[in-house]
């Protein structure tokens, strides 16, 4: 039985650290385990300018406790009709290592976002030729679509076009859910990757109705059935590098969870390797940790791996019930639960 892990430092392909406050008092939860992470531009307003891309990376580097090794990666958000040559202008200065697309209304803070990828065909086509990666929320935002159904309607709809259309194009679809994703990403070319949260391996739909309406198993996309957690538990820990870590973690403050209209997000930065080390162990397949946390990513978007190593122990460690944030609380994923793994 394998007692101790060590891998090189992870990183995080997918983080919501928010500002203000709330950034403040999340940030060292990803900077503690992961040496980078790719930071979402979702904010209120979002990230669109190279100047506001540069400006939220100081407000994070500001906000990090120093003595971690901490790099934010940052990312542009696309609306309709927007100006291929900031974003390129973006990648050149350093400022923005990929672009956000995000379906107008699909989750929180998107209002902004595209209607239709015909609007942004002209920096796809920038984009495609200067070797930026493309971050996709994948879900079609028609309200008459099943919301179970919207991630493998969006394959169908939007993103086979897309991917014909922009053949070099390198794309991320974000945080997939279901059993189409996985194949959809395993029979594309080399281009197109995914990346894989610790929740939706961990737990499926029936979490969110366990005796009750749980708000804190409640994010987008949201949880699939049993047959698609299997899907992705089996792509993560195949050691296939099309599949890599992207936590997807998003705080909320309770209030805004425990509402009559809550928002959706898991704040899983807390134990994130923890979580994913539960799975991997479950699965047998703790020698896939490293390829899938810190290797594949990196290899992906054409960084180097981390210099330094993260050591994980099978050690009981309780989550804690909250967590101090913005002001007030909020629940980490795992709540009270007790995990196996601990980083040391
Ligand atoms: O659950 C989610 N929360 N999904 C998203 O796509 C956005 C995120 C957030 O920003 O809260
Ligand atoms: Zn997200």
């Amino acid at each position: 039985m394998t007692n101790t892990l060590t891998i090189r430092r992870p990183d995080d392909w997918h983080v919501h650290l928010r500002d203000g406050q709330m950034l403040k008092d999340v940030v060292d939860f990803t900077a503690r385990q992961f040496g980078r992470a790719i930071i979402m531009p979702n904010l209120k307003p979002p990230v669109t300018t190279v100047e506001a891309g540069r400006a939220y990376r100081e407000r994070i580097m500001a906000a990090v406790d120093p003595a971690l090794d901490f790099t934010p990666l940052m990312t542009a958000y696309l609306t309709d009709g927007m100006d291929a040559s900031e974003i390129e202008r973006g990648h050149a200065e350093g400022v923005f290592t990929a672009a956000k697309l995000y379906p107008a209304n699909a989750t929180t803070n998107s209002s902004h976002g595209v209607t239709d990828v015909v609007k942004i065909h002209d920096t796809l086509e920038t984009m495609q030729r200067i070797g930026m990666p493309l971050l996709i929320h994948g879900e079609v935002t028609d309200q008459h679509v099943d919301i179970f159904d919207r991630e493998a309607v969006f394959i169908d709809q939007v993103l086979q076009e897309l991917v014909q259309d922009f053949p070099g194009l390198k794309v991320v679809f974000e945080h997939i859910t279901t059993k189409d994703a996985v194949d959809f990403v395993m029979e594309s070319g080399p281009n197109i990757a995914a990346t894989i949260t610790p929740h939706h391996l961990d737990f499926n739909r029936n979490a969110i109705f366990q005796g009750g309406i749980r708000p804190h198993f409640y994010c987008l996309p949201i949880a699939k059935r049993e047959l698609h957690r299997d899907a992705l538990r089996k792509a993560a820990t195949s050691g296939n590098a099309k599949f890599f870590l992207g936590t997807d973690t998003a705080p909320h403050v309770v209030a805004a969870k425990e509402s009559a209209c809550g928002c959706a997000g898991i704040f899983c930065a807390p134990h994130a390797m923890e979580s994913y080390a539960k799975t991997f162990d479950e699965e047998k397949a703790l020698d896939k940790l490293e390829g899938f946390a810190s290797l594949f990513g990196p290899a992906f978007y054409g960084l180097p791996v981390n210099e330094g190593t993260m050591t994980l122990t099978r050690k009981d460690n309780t989550v804690p019930a909250s967590i101090t944030a913005d002001g007030t609380e909020a629940i980490p994923f795992h709540a009270g639960e007790t995990l196996a793994w601990s980083v040391n």
